[in-house]
């Protein structure tokens, strides 16, 4: 942790006096630190205590130094923004955008990755409202410290006891590392689905939409990597970062690779490739006859096999899409596609294609798995990532 910027967000629950504690901490572990408090926070616990460990001024309001825009600067100069305590309405303010004091708008500006460490009263906790807020967050890629179960300040024992300091330190050396164990690296992405012209107002496709591949390239950016993205037609609006191709049909995004793959230490094919094209595209729409058409058909290229079969010290990374026997089915296409690994993806049933949620299995080598579990593409993006930084660094 030592040089790296962390702003703490301290917000107004009794538990404030214990993210002093965490800020000794961190400040002894070399950590440069920006402390926020927000307006009941300070009914807790002075704002010297902080500015006190931290050998820095803390923070407290929007228009202290409106010339210098404070929100701005301290969203981007951090390397994470760890809010500890959070309390209900804060965690309820940032599942929702709003952004009313300095540390929401921080929250709000900033590309930095977001821990939380919920602190409250047991059925604030459980409340439907703060659970669904949660997970919002949680999908949203945000690090949830869960609380502990313990004495409460209302002198109760239950859920929502601020985690303990070690858990913390821990949580945000994890995030910090996280911040850049891509450095250095150059990934390609395919994503999206391919379209196969019949005419011009007719095509073959799937369902596939790109989101996992979008969230793995926004994870491997925050990440530090440079990325690659070749993404097939799709609504959803890539990240920024990323150089981005577009492209349509299958042909177009095996050149698109090509192109691109010399560049590249690591490549994931996320995307779901038409398998084959029409054999001829018309020019004109196909005009309706008495006698049904028969589609002819041809193989398109199959752009994860040809990055395997000239893969030049590439980690390469497949996707299998399957709807049976699918442990099976991918060990064997990663054989076959000479891949460093691949991720499983159950698309029978209610996940998988265009779906918020998905549960993945990466398998690599002759019986090397780790289950990656269910959750957001989001939190899965991240945890894939996780396993590939350990099998390339193992390997
Ligand atoms: N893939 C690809 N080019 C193709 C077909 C698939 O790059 N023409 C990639 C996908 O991006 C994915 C992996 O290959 O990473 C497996 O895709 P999948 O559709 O599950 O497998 P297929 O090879 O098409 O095999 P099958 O249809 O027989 O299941």
């Amino acid at each position: 942790m030592n040089g790296r910027r962390v702003l703490l967000g301290v917000t107004g629950g009794i538990a404030a006096y214990k993210a002093a504690a965490l800020a000794s901490r961190l400040v002894q572990a070399g950590v440069v630190l920006d402390v926020v408090m927000t307006a009941d926070a300070l009914k807790f616990v002075g704002e010297a205590t902080f500015a006190a460990l931290a050998r820095r001024p803390v923070h407290t309001s929007l228009w202290e130094r409106v010339d210098a825009i404070p929100h701005i600067a301290l969203a981007r100069e951090n390397d994470v923004i760890a809010i500890v305590p959070a309390t209900a309405n804060t965690i309820a303010k940032l599942a929702l955008g709003i952004a009313d004091d300095l540390l929401t708008n921080i929250a709000l500006a900033t590309r930095a990755p977001l821990l939380l460490a919920p602190a409250m009263n047991t059925t604030m906790l459980e409340h439907e409202a703060t659970r669904a807020h949660l997970a919002t967050l949680r999908a949203r890629g945000a690090t949830i410290v869960e609380p502990g179960v313990g004495f409460l300040a209302e002198r109760e024992h239950g859920a929502g006891r601020l985690a303990d300091e070690d858990a913390l330190i821990a949580a945000i050396a994890s995030v910090l590392r996280r911040t850049n164990d891509l450095a250095g690296e150059h990934v390609l992405i395919t994503a999206g689905p391919t379209r196969e012209p019949i005419d011009p107002v007719r095509f073959l496709s799937n369902a596939a939409t790109g989101t996992q591949g979008l969230e793995l390239a926004r994870e491997a950016l925050a990440r530090g990597a440079q990325v690659d993205l070749v993404l097939g037609p799709t609504p959803l609006e890539p990240p920024a970062g990323a150089r981005t191709t577009h492209v349509s049909t299958a042909c177009e995004m095996d050149d698109a690779v090509r192109a691109r793959a010399f560049e590249a230490t690591i490549a994931i094919a996320t995307a779901a490739v038409a398998d084959w094209r029409p054999a001829v595209t018309h020019e004109h729409k196909v005009k309706k006859t008495g006698d049904p058409q028969t589609l002819a058909l041809e193989r398109n290229p199959d752009i994860l096999a040809n990055l395997g079969a000239n893969k030049n010290g590439l980690f390469l990374v497949g996707f299998a899409a399957e709807t049976e026997a699918f442990e099976t089915n991918a060990r064997d296409k990663l054989v076959r596609k000479h891949c460093d690994a691949i991720a499983v993806n159950d698309v029978g049933g209610e996940r998988g294609f265009g779906t918020g949620a998905n549960a993945l299995v990466l398998l690599w080598g002759t019986d090397g798995r780790r289950d990656l579990g269910t959750g957001s593409k989001r939190e899965l993006a991240a945890r894939l990532w996780d396993a590939i930084v350990d099998l390339k660094k193992s390997g």
